[in-house]
């Protein structure tokens, strides 16, 4: 006969990381590890979250971007060739190329960025 003491532990560790995930449906994503990715690539010198900087804020760069078709590989290219961009003075130069060329990485990135 099953005894409740030894059946339960295994059932909580099935159930609980089950209902973790399902209470938090719109991270998607690491917000730590994009974060911590974005900081060590210095794009926090022409981005930030809200407001514009050289370049544009990744509200800005969410709205622009969100429900268009393969966003996520159209901002991974951007990040991973080095497109001409304009900056805010309207100097012209060559984006930077992320540091990591991890496609789990990039995708976690853009999907934090697009949640801005
Ligand atoms: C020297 C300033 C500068 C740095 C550093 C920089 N960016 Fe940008 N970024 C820009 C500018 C300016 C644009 C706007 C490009 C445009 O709209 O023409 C831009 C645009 C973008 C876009 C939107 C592209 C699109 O098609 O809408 C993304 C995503 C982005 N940057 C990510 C990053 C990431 C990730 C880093 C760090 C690896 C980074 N940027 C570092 C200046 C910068």
């Amino acid at each position: 006969m099953l005894n409740r003491a030894s059946v339960s532990p295994v059932l909580v560790s099935l159930l609980v990381p089950a209902l973790m995930a399902f209470a938090t449906p719109s991270l998607a994503f690491d917000e730590d590890a994009a974060k911590s990715l974005f900081k060590k690539n210095d794009c926090t010198k022409c981005h930030a979250p809200a407001k514009s900087k050289k370049g544009p804020s990744l509200k800005k760069i969410a709205e622009e971007n969100k429900g268009k078709a393969d966003v996520e590989a159209k901002l991974i290219k951007h990040m991973t060739t080095s497109p001409k961009v304009k900056l805010d003075d309207g100097t012209e130069e060559e984006h930077k190329i992320i540091d990591t060329k991890d496609k789990a990485e990039l995708k976690n990135l853009v999907q934090w960025i697009l949640a801005q």
